[in-house]
């Protein structure tokens, strides 16, 4: 079975996780949670790559940048999700299935948290589940990327292609190996602007330069 790689992308004020308020995002520091990530996409035999960011503008390129590189993504973009067209934009030209993730039930918050941009770009909206909601976010990418590959045909050895010709299927690449211009090596699964794909803007500050624990 092939290995899917997996972008786990954060956006604003996601990074401060462990000083927002408990009763929506629970108590796990951003560094725990995504520690908890990465464990629960290894239990799934997928490869995890992380990315927060409280620059709108390092989230727009770094989708830009994600057809090719990663299978999905898994996103919560905090308050952008919210509003920001740009994003919603970008994740359109990422091509590649997305799940939406919210820590807190949205649905039963404010007024302005009950819409989100992204949603109807997404397989499917995950919310109010706490932490539990990545793993529920990662079994359901894992299974849709299984089930959307193209199978080999015995005579041969080709893909049918059929999956992928639907034209409501999201994109998924036939060899998730084959990334020519990938900019890191396959095993970097690091936090943050310093994750596998690599943003331009060098600028842009890491909340998180330490790549979770057990890569470590
Ligand atoms: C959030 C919900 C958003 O409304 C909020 O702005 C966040 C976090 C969540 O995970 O529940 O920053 O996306």
């Amino acid at each position: 079975m092939r290995r899917f790689r997996v972008a786990v992308v954060h956006g604003v004020n996601l990074d401060q996780l462990g000083r927002r308020n408990p009763e929506h995002y629970g108590g796990l520091t951003f560094r725990e949670l995504e520690r908890q990530i990465d464990e629960w996409a290894k239990d799934l035999d997928l490869t995890p790559r992380f990315f927060q960011t409280n620059h709108e503008g390092a989230l727009v390129e770094y989708l830009h940048r994600a057809e090719g590189l990663v299978d999905g993504i898994v996103i919560n973009p905090g308050a952008w999700t919210h509003y920001a067209y740009a994003i919603r934009d970008a994740l359109e030209l990422a091509a590649v299935p997305a799940i939406e993730v919210h820590l807190s039930n949205v649905h039963e918050r404010e007024q302005w948290r009950r819409h989100s941009v992204i949603s109807e770009l997404c397989l499917a909206t995950v919310a109010g589940q706490g932490p539990d909601g990545y793993r529920d976010a990662l079994q359901q990418l894992r299974d849709h990327l299984v089930s959307v590959v193209p199978v080999p045909t015995p005579s041969t050895g080709t893909p049918t292609g059929e999956t992928l010709s639907r034209p409501d299927t999201p994109r998924v690449h036939d060899d998730p190996d084959e990334s020519p211009g990938d900019p890191l090596p396959d095993d970097v699964n690091v936090s943050a602007a310093t994750d596998g794909i690599d943003v331009p803007d060098a600028d842009v500050p890491s909340a998180n330069p330490e790549p979770p624990a057990a890569d470590r």
